[in-house]
């Protein structure tokens, strides 16, 4: 995978097409122009304000890993004015068994609120499908801003993404007595530290993904808004021979009472066990601090039992990483298994890219071949949606649990969770 080269390949004339019949112009947003248009439509699009001279100063080079795509309204009261934006990038999902596999990474999808409900986005995404497919990406994935929207594309939720709100006074640290040291750093620190931690730990946790380049700089504080860049705090944890295995930053909110301020993590990431322990440990015995809320963590957090009193946390999920299964065969070659094992999959895709029989044989030390069609016939068989092979692919949904839902069909629902379960809960820590 090139990834320059994907991102400046020509357009799928599928969508030009659809799109000029519907007297729109799609195009690539290149030039800074066009850039700067791209994002004035991406803030509109989510109810932000103007992208300003201050925005362009903090983000203004941190797309370039980005194909941007805009769609222009010709007949616009300012001709050529941008109702459409998209995103796309050449990026790495973790798959079970600390392997990654090359997956297309959308973003910044928008429709003018005057030009919604016409096809847009369908036309959008169906040709960025096509493009990913022709690049040559066995999967894409996306996060959402809503759940409705990208499960008619084929997009699966496949792994979650739990916010916990912890009471600290009722806290009582049960975990365990760690070792290293801890540091503040500053603020330009963290961004060099963060990503290569992060590309340390990414291949541990399936459903977590490469961060690129810019979007480190994209740390909420970090954005035009100079006052909010200095409220955020930063602590390292070093080990006993010196090296980073831990990162936290946080920002607190006051309170009229200034026993009861509220502490957010912005980022958190760690090597080790000491690290995961030592900075939560850090954060929950904060004086003055009431509650620490951190997002993008997993449900089964060992935090839990590290509190004394597990209802001092507060924990909600919600779907996080969307997976959309492009090329089948590529995409479960590229993860290993917990088992060995057969399975016969009949996969049905609206888009037409997945839709087949696969079988599927895993030998005794996890690894996968995938042949196109029904090659054991005495082999368990699943038959279901490619949205629902996104969701089981990381192997943090149950067969089961689709099943019972009516999403799909099995002759051995065991046979298959046996199969496609992964040791670590899928996670992604970060939204892009
Ligand atoms: C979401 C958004 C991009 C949709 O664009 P659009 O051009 O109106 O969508 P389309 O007309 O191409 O609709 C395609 C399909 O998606 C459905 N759809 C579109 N938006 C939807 C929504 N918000 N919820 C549920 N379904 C939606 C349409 O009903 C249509 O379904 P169908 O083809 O099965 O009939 C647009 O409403 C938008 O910009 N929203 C605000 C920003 C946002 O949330 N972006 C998503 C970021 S992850």
């Amino acid at each position: 995978m090139d990834p320059e080269r994907y991102r400046t390949s020509p357009l799928d004339p599928t969508a030009v097409a659809e799109l000029a019949a519907a007297g729109f112009e799609l195009q690539l947003a290149e030039d800074p122009a066009a850039t700067e248009a791209w994002y004035q439509a991406v803030r509109r699009g989510f109810h932000g304000g103007e992208y300003t001279a201050e925005h362009k100063a903090v983000r203004g080079a941190r797309v370039g890993y980005r194909r941007r795509t805009i769609v222009r309204d010709p007949l616009a009261e300012a001709p050529g004015e941008v109702v459409g934006t998209f995103a796309t990038w050449a990026s790495e999902l973790t798959v079970p068994g600390e392997l990654v596999v090359d997956a297309c990474a959308v973003s910044s999808v928008t429709v003018a609120p005057t030009h919604r409900r016409r096809g847009i986005l369908r036309s959008l995404m169906s040709g960025a499908l096509r493009e990913a497919v022709a690049a040559g990406f066995p999967v894409a994935m996306l996060t959402v801003t809503e759940s409705t929207i990208y499960p008619r594309f084929g997009f699966g939720a496949a792994a979650e993404a739990a916010s916990w709100t912890i009471d600290t006074r009722r806290v009582r640290w049960t975990g365990p007595t760690t070792s290293g040291r801890l540091d503040f750093i500053s603020r330009e620190r963290l961004g060099e530290v963060a990503p290569i931690l992060h590309e340390r730990v990414r291949r541990r946790t399936p459903g977590e993904a490469q961060g690129p380049s810019g979007h480190w700089l994209h740390l909420p504080r970090t954005e035009a808004d100079a006052e909010k860049a200095t409220e955020l705090r930063v602590v390292q944890h070093r080990d006993d021979a010196g090296e980073v295995q831990g990162l936290v930053a946080y920002t607190v909110a006051g309170a009229a009472d200034e026993t009861q301020h509220k502490v957010t993590v912005e980022f958190l990431a760690t090597a080790t066990d000491d690290a995961y322990a030592a900075l939560w440990r850090f954060l929950l015995e904060l004086d003055l601090v009431a509650t620490v809320t951190a997002h993008e963590l997993a449900a089964d957090e060992s935090l839990r039992w590290m509190l004394g009193d597990q209802r001092a946390a507060t924990v909600t999920v919600l779907d996080h990483q969307y997976v959309r299964i492009l090329d089948v065969v590529a995409a479960l070659e590229a993860r290993t298994y917990p088992a060995a094992g057969e399975l016969v999959l009949s996969v049905a895709d609206p888009l037409g890219f997945a839709t087949g029989e696969y079988t599927l044989r895993v030998d005794a030390s996890g690894i996968g071949r995938v042949e196109v069609g029904y090659t054991a016939p005495d082999a368990p068989r699943l038959t279901l949606g490619v949205t629902e092979l996104g969701s089981l692919y990381l192997g943090g949904v149950r067969a089961r649990t689709l099943a019972a839902a009516g999403r799909l069909e099995a002759t051995d629902l065991d046979a298959v969770d046996d199969l496609f379960r992964s040791r670590v809960t899928p996670r992604l820590s970060f939204w892009y």
